[in-house]
């Protein structure tokens, strides 16, 4: 009998006291853990009377992948996620469009533009996808949990953001980098009110551009293709701008390139200008099932994470700098006003 299975009520910090001589965890207790855990899950999810009881029992199972992942070295965590995978837990999972979207990656990266919309399907932006009863209460679960959670504040602190320059200052030059859909302007009233000068939105996938030309190229709004990582050794000059935003990009960057962005793109602030990055912050309660099985690995950043992208910003050009997270603290900002 494994050293966890006497006793399942000890966390990881008690374990790492045990004094030597004593057995510790080793990886086959936590391959253990998993596959009770997620045969319970599973058989729980089948004997479920309700959707409610489905996702109480896909709560658990987020729980229980946080905390494995967090006691499993990388190498270990790679090992359980491999068994995850193999498990039937995971076909079922996968009845939800969330889920398998981001897993079979159709754009060839996790979080493409229509799985965004997924999160903000609530505002009528996108239709919910086809599933029977199981995929649908998974989905309600997964689009409303943390991450998803954290990404419509998200796109409501752009929106507000937005709405603060139009209403206050009319006539100011926007760009927002890695749009996607650009669904913060359906949530903002000086978008639809053309309260904005140049207001270009940039990302790599030309499919969510096309989105964003019929959808909102009515406000003045105009789709550029580019992709930021070229941006940052060609010569792309798009000119200044007062504000420059980007949600959901720098998860997917290096400390590298997000350092190099960050300073290219406070370059091309005006005077008075502000740029605005999010980030989503380390220990979401998602992270293991996102990483097991959507295969979603994102590069989470801390408040001192933040701060060190600005390293190669002159002091003499820096005004403010800014950083708050939205209110459930899944999402960070970091916020620069050049001099
Ligand atoms: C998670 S989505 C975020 C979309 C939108 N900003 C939001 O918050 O809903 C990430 C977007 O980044 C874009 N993207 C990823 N890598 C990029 C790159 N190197 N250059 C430009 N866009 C990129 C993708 O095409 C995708 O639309």
């Amino acid at each position: 009998m494994s050293f966890y299975s006497q006793s399942n009520s000890l966390d990881s910090q008690q374990v790492d006291s045990i004094p030597n001589g004593v057995q510790s965890i080793t990886l086959g207790d936590r391959i253990y853990r998993l596959d009770r855990l997620l045969d319970q899950v599973r058989d729980e999810i089948f004997t479920a009377a309700s959707s409610y009881e489905i996702q109480r029992a896909v709560d658990q199972l987020f729980n229980g992948l946080r905390s494995l992942r967090r006691e499993a070295s990388r190498d270990e965590w790679r090992q359980l996620i491999d068994r995850g995978r193999s498990h039937s837990l995971c076909q079922i999972v996968h009845e939800d469009p969330f889920t398998s979207r981001a897993f079979n990656k159709p754009r060839g990266y996790a979080g493409d533009a229509v799985m965004m919309d997924y999160i903000y399907s609530d505002d009528g932006d996108s239709s919910v996808p086809e599933t029977g009863p199981i995929g649908k209460a998974i989905f309600h679960y997964t689009t409303s949990a943390p991450a998803s959670a954290g990404v419509r504040e998200r796109r409501c602190h752009v929106a507000s953001l937005l709405d603060q320059l139009g209403a206050e200052s009319p006539g100011r030059d926007v760009l927002a980098i890695a749009c996607g859909h650009l669904r913060e302007a359906s949530v903002s009233s000086e978008v639809h009110l053309e309260k904005f000068g140049r207001f270009l939105a940039l990302d790599a996938d030309p499919e969510s551009l096309d989105e964003v030309g019929a959808r909102y190229g009515r406000f003045g709004i105009k789709p550029i293709q580019a992709d930021v990582r070229r941006m940052l050794t060609g010569r792309t000059d798009l000119g200044s701008f007062d504000l420059i935003y980007s949600t959901g990009l720098y998860d997917y960057l290096n400390d590298s390139i997000a350092r190099r962005l960050t300073t290219n793109l406070f370059r091309d602030l005006r005077p008075g200008g502000r740029l605005v990055v999010a980030n989503f912050l380390p220990e979401i309660r998602d992270v293991g099932y996102m990483e097991m099985f959507m295969d979603w690995h994102l590069v989470y950043r801390s408040r001192s994470d933040m701060l060190a992208l600005t390293e190669a910003i002159g002091e003499s050009e820096l005004k403010e700098i800014r950083i708050q997270s939205e209110v459930n603290q899944n999402i960070i900002f970091l916020e620069l006003t050049k001099r």
